[in-house]
């Protein structure tokens, strides 16, 4: 027996928990706990809030409550939302918890001791009306790179870049709209290039690191790392526990991390047993891609500067879309999972999320894909197989397994498929490959179906009862090998399956799909398991889902015919280009429009050199208000792809045309 320390990331505490948690992180690690937990692991699954950072303390100010009150309302949402959805966390505490501040304040000293940690003067936005400093979503400007209004701090949404607060154009304070100036400030950085080369080690030796967390880590490592700051001037927080730090806190990736212990050292405290036992057995962590930058080069590098035991690997679950389309929380395009489970059973959930597509893709969430799924697969093959194995023995045998007597090359065929099961499932959950256990279980169960219809036992009851007997007897057996496999997947259903065999589903272990139900036992009386989802329960799902996106739509995407016009585009030549100071991103371009020759600062250095850019003829937005970037005024726009940042060109066209 080994013992496995499971964590899943810890979710801000400012919002319930949608589809797209569960599929990635939360769903996951709950089927590898439990399928642990029937071999006879000792399983220690723990999560908690993040109860720390701007996004929470912002929200907080506006709506006049301390960000504790807002983290505890969410932290008991998101606890409801887990349980609701059977994730069997032995511990779920929050980063608020006075535990998770001594672990982390320990942590950092013991870094900073050791001489990790180092103080450095930077620059940062500070607002003279509110008298603080401006750090991550304190401050909103326009992006440096794209242009975009509304571009947070940390980060611009419509470009996907990072962003340093300085960094934004025409910043504001978020709170009281003034504009801020640049202060110096004290903080403290973590020494993370010093781990660059000890990570590459790690991570290129690690054999059970999934391709997609391997390959986005060394990337980033290529590409060099840079120090990490690891404190901000702010109020909300885990203070920086040195002498000459008052107002600092630890920023909250910084300590977040540390919730996984915190959290485990509650559970200890109460259980009365080590956590470090199970941390320096097997670690894993079950997070989703959009934090395997903060999993694989932060966090290792944190606990190798620690002298930790790193963990044995991280487990990413790509992102799911909803009907095609990117899930926004702001937007309302989303399913969250307390809506969700108002109709539906969580195994559905559990069942789909997985079986859609390997946790290593993007997908889809659709809901007629779901409803097809569920249909199909579910209530056609698996409720029907279910079913008619219960029904036909009551029918026939009396609801006792009968006696099997010699079997037939079908006979036999079944018993080794059946037998075989148990350990294909098995190799595919201890490699992380969910979904493809679940497929091995669904196809043994459409098997199943020919196999009954092909014995038709209907029939032979009345022509050959041995032949009848050995159906009934074989397919009562698969269904509890069925169920006991099902138990990580979908718990609450194999209850019921469990329930009808007679059997007691505490305590089910792997082994006991191999163990064969004896001749001669009463099974219950059968009932549908899965029941099928009708088309109108369907169509409801979606009207409610869509109204959100026709409100979207009216508001905001489309635009008359005259507010296009409004837009100069003009065909202009470059006839000047240099990097600007300090940008990696910008490009000062002089450009000639026909009519005169304006400046335009375009946000697409890291694509071309302005060599490559001079001569070339673009589009150019000349009507838009000028602006200042870097300090540079800039009078128009460039036209360039987003992610891309292609220029758009017109090679052929006359400098000055307008383009209509
Ligand atoms: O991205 C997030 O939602 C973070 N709250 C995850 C933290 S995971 C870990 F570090 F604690
Ligand atoms: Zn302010």
């Amino acid at each position: 027996m080994s013992k496995v320390f499971i964590t899943c990331a810890l979710p801000y505490a400012n919002g319930p928990c949608h589809l797209g948690h569960l599929r990635s992180t939360y769903i996951p690690a709950d089927i590898y706990a439990r399928y642990n937990r029937m071999k006879g692991n000792d399983v220690l699954m723990v999560c908690a809030t993040d109860e720390h950072g701007t996004p929470i303390a912002v929200r907080a100010e506006q709506e006049g409550v301390p960000p504790k009150e807002i983290a505890g309302r969410y932290h008991d949402m998101i606890k409801h939302d887990l349980e609701s959805c059977n994730i069997s966390l032995d511990s779920f505490t929050r980063t608020t918890d006075p535990t998770h501040y001594e672990i982390s304040q320990n942590f950092f000293l013991k870094l900073y001791e050791k001489g990790y940690i180092y103080e450095q003067v930077i620059k940062q936005p500070y607002c003279e009306e509110c008298n603080r400093f401006l750090p991550d979503r304190y401050v909103e400007g326009k992006c440096p790179h794209c242009g975009a209004e509304g571009a947070r701090g940390d980060h611009c949404e419509a470009c996907g870049r990072h962003l340093e607060p300085i960094q934004l154009v025409e910043p504001a304070c978020l709170i009281c709209n003034s504009t801020p100036e640049i202060r110096e400030s004290k903080q403290y950085f973590f020494k993370l290039s010093h781990f660059q080369e000890d990570l590459k080690e790690w991570i290129e030796n690690n054999e059970e690191l999934p391709p997609n967390v391997k390959n986005y880590a060394l990337q980033w490592l290529k590409e060099g790392l840079k120090d990490w700051i690891l404190t901000r001037d702010m109020e909300w927080g885990i203070p920086v526990p040195l002498d000459d730090a008052e107002g600092k806190i630890i920023y909250v990736w910084g300590e977040a991390f540390l919730g996984y212990i915190s959290s485990a050292s509650q559970w200890s405290k109460r259980e009365n047993k080590p956590w470090e036992d199970y941390w320096n057995d097997r670690a894993v962590h079950f997070i989703g891609k959009d934090i395997i930058y903060h999993h694989s080069i932060f966090w290792p590098a944190l606990l190798m500067a620690h002298d930790c035991k790193l963990p044995s690997t991280i487990i990413a679950g790509e992102y799911l879309s909803l009907e095609g389309r990117k899930m926004s929380t702001s937007k309302n395009w989303v399913i969250w999972a307390e809506d969700f489970l108002k109709t539906f059973d969580a195994d559905l959930l559990r069942y789909y999320l997985i079986a859609n597509a390997p946790l290593t893709r993007d997908t889809d969430f659709s809901w007629d894909d779901f409803q097809r799924r569920v249909n199909d697969e579910l209530a056609d093959v698996l409720g029907n197989f279910l079913h008619r194995t219960f029904t036909f023995t009551h029918k026939f045998f009396d609801g006792r397994i009968p006696e099997p007597s010699k079997f037939d090359e079908n006979d036999e065929e079944f018993e080794k498929r059946m037998k075989e099961l148990p350990e294909k499932v098995s190799e595919h959950i201890e490699k992380f490959k969910f979904r493809e256990g679940l497929i091995e279980i669904i196809r043994l169960a459409k098997y199943a179906n020919k196999y009954f219809n092909d014995k038709e036992p209907w029939k032979a009851v009345k022509t050959n009862k041995d032949e009848a007997a050995n159906c009934l007897y074989l397919c009562n057996q698969l269904t509890k090998v069925l169920a006991v496999l099902l138990v990580p997947y979908i718990p609450e259903k194999t209850g019921e399956i469990f329930k009808v065999l007679g059997m007691e589903e505490d305590g089910i272990t792997w082994d006991d799909s191999k163990v064969q139900l004896p001749s001669g036992m009463e099974i219950g009386k059968a009932k549908p398991i899965f029941k099928k989802i009708d088309d109108e329960v369907i169509e409801k799902e979606k009207n409610v889902l869509y109204e959100s996106l026709e409100d979207e739509d009216n508001m905001k995407d489309i635009i008359s015919i005259d507010d296009f016009a409004k837009v100069d585009l003009r065909v202009g030549k470059i006839i000047g280009a240099e990097s600007v100071k300090g940008s990696k991103n910008l490009l000062k371009l002089s450009v000639d429009i026909g009519s005169k020759k304006i400046q335009v600062v375009a946000g697409v250095a890291k694509k071309y050199a302005p060599e490559e850019v001079l001569n070339r003829k673009v589009i150019v937005v000349v009507n838009l208000e000028p602006a200042k970037l870097f300090g540079i005024k800039s009078e128009g726009m460039i036209l360039a792809t987003d992610d891309n940042m292609s220029l758009l060109t017109a090679e052929g066209a006359d400098i000055g045309e307008q383009i209509k």
